[in-house]
């Protein structure tokens, strides 16, 4: 079991592979019992890395070997995190270390000490151990919504549940509701909240319902789309939009994606929720298509996104994105909104969103989207979603306030007159 860990978690951090994949691959050979305590110690050694690095750094002079790393993480989150006796989880690394021919000593010497290590005393240094975040992520943060609501957003425990709708197309609400043995914690403006107990229930009939946070389906309620529209998705796989959308309104919708490993994401998407009635194509949003220039009544921008909204159910946000990767991504929104407004027809409207909470990649990149085409203005819309109201009626969906993720959707539409 111990090596099983440690073969997913060297995916994570020697081969910069994402947890749920790396996890989903190594579970596939592993005992039913086992799947449980590998999926905490993967998903908790991912979610403490920050913890984690410190440690290590004050034990250690010199930065380890990865292999060593691996399992000095895997040992400290074990020590700290599991309740487990010292000593036995000592043993059970060092005889991993041994296993896989390293220093069984080293692993030995270092965990034995780290249970002395020194806690911060610097403000930023203490936050970023404490919410597990780095501290440019906190500041930044700090910069856009000052210090209190940064900390109610860090602290607002993790949501355990998961968030489900029912598919329209294969069962009525009332019998979803039946089906489900009114076994669900709560019901949401769209969905239901249930447990893991459920969720494993549920499971033999995945046609009946689909997991959806409650986010993703406020950005499709902001659109409104009504019968007969024309819909564009420009960054639309897995798909999870673009279907709920064809579930909201009879309308036409074609759903694009740069890459095509994940248009045929979209595609079994589709034929699990038995909506075949969806295009899809291979587009790079950034670059114009003629063909669609003024062809659509909404185009939903869903962009790339530095994803800090959805730290909860991320845990490996910060092992891919850095503070520097946030001007990468700011560019390619940018771009994204900018081509994409060209394939709105005079009168239909333009829906940005990201799973982000940061300004820069959020309300800067649509106020200066509007600076540079006044023929686009903000909108008000309506979502049964509690939010922060921001300027020019865009939202930030909180996890303190809307009972989902950090969610950010602006809505534009294109005048027909301009004053
Ligand atoms: C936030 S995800 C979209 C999630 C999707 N809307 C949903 O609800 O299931 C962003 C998507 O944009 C895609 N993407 C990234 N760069 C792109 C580009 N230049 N053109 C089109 N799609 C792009 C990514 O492959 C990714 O699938």
């Amino acid at each position: 079991m111990i090596k099983h860990c440690y073969q997913i978690l060297y995916k994570i951090f020697a081969d910069g592979a994402y947890v749920n994949i790396a996890l989903n691959n190594g579970l596939k050979s592993v005992s039913p019992n086992d799947k449980n305590i590998i999926t905490r110690i993967v998903y908790g050694v991912t979610e403490k890395n920050i913890f984690l690095e410190y440690a290590i750094d004050k034990l250690v002079k010199k930065r380890p070997h990865v292999s060593d790393t691996v399992i000095l993480k895997m040992g400290i989150y074990r020590i700290y995190f599991m309740n487990e006796p010292d000593y036995a989880v000592v043993n059970t690394m060092v005889e991993l270390a041994k296993s896989l021919k390293r220093s069984p000593a080293f692993i030995n010497a270092v965990l034995r000490k780290c249970r002395k290590i020194e806690m911060p005393s610097e403000e930023y240094e203490k936050k970023s151990l404490e919410y597990n975040v780095p501290i440019w992520a906190i500041k930044e943060i700090e910069k856009d919504f000052g210090q209190e609501i940064t900390e109610q957003f860090f602290i607002h425990p993790k949501e355990l549940l998961t968030h489900i709708r029912h598919n329209p197309k294969k069962i009525s609400q009332n019998d979803f509701e039946q089906y489900l043995n009114f076994e669900f914690d709560r019901k949401t403006p769209y969905g239901y909240y249930v447990c893991h107990n459920t969720l494993t229930k549920l499971k033999e009939h995945t046609h009946l319902y689909t997991v959806q946070s409650l986010g993703s389906m406020a950005v499709c309620n902001a659109i409104g789309v009504a019968k007969g529209n024309k819909v564009l998705d420009v960054c639309a796989a897995p798909g999870g939009k673009s279907i709920y959308l064809k579930q909201l309104a009879d309308i036409s919708i074609t759903s694009c994606d740069i890459h095509p490993h994940r248009l045929e994401l979209i595609n079994s998407y589709k034929k699990r929720m038995d909506e075949n009635d969806i295009k899809v194509v291979k587009n790079d949003a950034v670059v114009f298509n003629p063909k669609w220039e003024g062809q659509f009544d909404a185009v939903l921008c869903d962009v790339p996104c530095s994803g800090l909204g959805v730290l909860n159910s991320r845990t490996d946000i910060f092992q891919h994105r850095t503070k520097d990767s946030i001007k990468e991504l700011t560019d390619l929104q940018d771009k994204i909104i900018q081509t994409s407004s060209k394939y709105v027809k005079k009168g239909g409207c333009l829906v940005y969103s990201t799973c982000t909470i940061l300004k820069q990649e959020n309300e800067q990149i649509v106020n200066k989207f509007l600076a540079n085409n006044t023929h686009f203005k903000p909108i008000d819309f309506d979502i049964k979603v509690k939010s922060l109201k921001l300027n020019n009626n865009f939202v930030q969906l909180m996890p303190y306030i809307s009972d989902t993720e950090g969610f950010f959707i602006a809505k534009v539409k294109y005048e027909t007159t301009v004053n």
